[in-house]
């Protein structure tokens, strides 16, 4: 597979390539290539270990208890972790279980901390008041002998469209830490109107949470980051080492999230093949794209068909991401018959622009710890936002990126891009987002509007080891 074969995008929704030509930065760099083919042992047959897919359960009187524990990373390689147990479960889940649940249901989770520090669960993506939002300010102590058991309740009802979330720890200066330990876990929204596309659900419906991470000497998860950010030096999917998945020759639903804590991905399959993007952050997107490259920094979601019915039985085709050059886990087709095609309506869902922003609000990502020349302060409230009003939000990043912006409360829709990789949004930024990629030098506007709760919500940079450092703000929509 050459290189180039990955770089050209088509958009099917557009019927013409919108998206440019070539980008460097988009060319798998050739040192961490070798690297890679050096840890893999020089050509020699690396062993893969069954995908790990995590339990699912309701958010119904769901407990969460972060605790240390070990994981299997695959083949008895155990890992210390710190990571959620669910339901007084043993052992712990890594990643966390996938929580799902309808529109309309009523979530009550109860987050117990076994942790030697404080902890904060953040539901992200989900549109809940400030009081369930797991803004740092509510994190809960350690469990201790004066506090046996410490815990945090949340009682929220689920009031958005389907869509792919994510809960994972948000707790002032210490969430990159316990998110590489490992907890984070998927958060699946179903309502009506998704289900009446009759897209592939069950065994074909399958969460990828691809991050990476660095083990030390004993084989343990080891958190070393630097200014710059954790890199680790291999990639996990559902916290599996080398993984393989076996896939009929069917169509696959693949919701995906980038839970690594800095590393953004190029996600591509190895023979070429283009994956169908049906959906994002914030639910479906109104058309599908066909595209042979994805690109997700850490905290996106994308939802995306991939069809093994005509490819020969006992095929190995890789999922890579063509950033780092790594392969991230190979599906092994292994059915005779072939499955049903997935036939798809046209729009695939509705979704109303934002229009006619009153306001406009610029906010820059400065050095590696601060939004608008400051860093954050629990007790400031850096701007008020009226509620129900559109507003537009400049994003402008001042180097040392990519800096992928997150806003709690709200979902936004992407405007437009200049600098770095200017131009329209990405497929994969359209629709309703919650966090967008800001490259060196990008400024990117996006059309928000926060309809759903009044109260202190946070802006935050979403590579962990910046929004620990402070490149995170308070607002309060009033
Ligand atoms: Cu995924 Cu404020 O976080
Ligand atoms: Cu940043």
């Amino acid at each position: 597979m050459k290189r180039r074969d990955f770089v050209s995008l088509v958009s099917a929704a557009m019927g013409t390539s919108i998206l440019g030509s070539c980008r460097k930065d988009w060319i798998e760099t050739e040192a961490l290539h070798e690297e890679m083919m050096t840890a893999r042992g020089g050509g020699t047959v690396l062993t893969r270990y069954p995908l790990k897919i995590p339990t699912v359960v309701s958010p119904s009187g769901l407990i969460l208890d972060s605790k240390l524990s070990t994981s299997d990373l695959g083949g008895g390689q155990f890992s210390n972790v710190w990571a959620y147990s669910y339901n007084g479960q043993i052992p712990v889940s890594f990643p966390g279980p996938t929580i799902r649940a309808n529109r309309g249901d009523n979530v009550t989770i109860q987050l117990q901390n076994h942790l030697p520090e404080e902890t904060i669960t953040h539901w992200h993506g989900m549109i809940v008041n400030h009081e369930n939002d797991g803004h740092p300010m509510h994190a809960i102590p350690p469990s201790s002998v004066a506090i046996p058991l410490s815990v945090l309740d949340y009682n929220y009802t689920i009031n958005q469209r389907a869509a792919l979330n994510w809960y994972h720890p948000h707790p002032h200066m210490l969430t990159g830490k316990q998110v590489y330990l490992g907890q984070a876990g998927a958060f699946i929204i179903n309502d009506a109107d998704e289900l009446a596309l009759g897209l592939p659900s069950g065994e074909y419906e399958v969460p990828l949470i691809i991050r990476d991470a660095t083990l030390d000497s004993a084989k343990n998860l080891s958190y070393k980051p630097s200014a710059g950010g954790m890199f680790g030096k291999i990639p996990l999917v559902n916290g599996t080492i080398s993984p393989y998945l076996a896939v009929k020759r069917a169509v696959y639903r693949f919701r995906i999230l980038n839970g690594a804590n800095s590393r953004v991905f190029g996600l591509a399959l190895s023979n070429g093949a283009t994956m169908k993007l049906i959906g994002n952050d914030g639910g479906l997107l109104t058309a599908a794209s066909d595209l042979t490259r994805i690109e997700m920094a850490n905290g996106e979601r994308t939802d995306v068909l991939i069809d093994f019915r005509s490819i020969l039985n006992g095929t190995n085709i890789m999922l890579r991401d063509l950033r780092a050059g790594w392969d991230l886990l190979e599906f092994r087709v292994n059915s005779a018959s072939e499955g049903s095609p997935v036939s798809l309506p046209a729009p695939l869902s509705t979704i109303i622009p934002l229009t006619g922003p009153v306001t406009t609000r610029e906010f820059s990502f400065d050095a590696m710890s601060k939004i608008n020349g400051k860093e954050y302060d629990m007790d400031r409230i850096d701007w008020t936002v009226p509620f129900g009003v559109t507003e537009r939000w400049r994003f402008k990043a001042n180097g040392n990126g990519p800096h992928p912006v997150h806003v709690h409360g709200a979902s936004f829709q992407v405007q437009s891009r200049t600098g770095g990789r200017g131009g329209l949004p990405f497929p994969w930024e359209l629709g309703w987002k919650d966090t967008v990629l800001l490259e060196d030098f990008e400024t990117v506007d996006v059309f928000i509007r926060f309809d759903a709760f009044r109260g202190k919500y946070l802006l935050h940079c979403h590579k962990l080891e910046h929004e620990d450092m402070g490149m995170m703000a308070n607002f309060e929509v009033i």
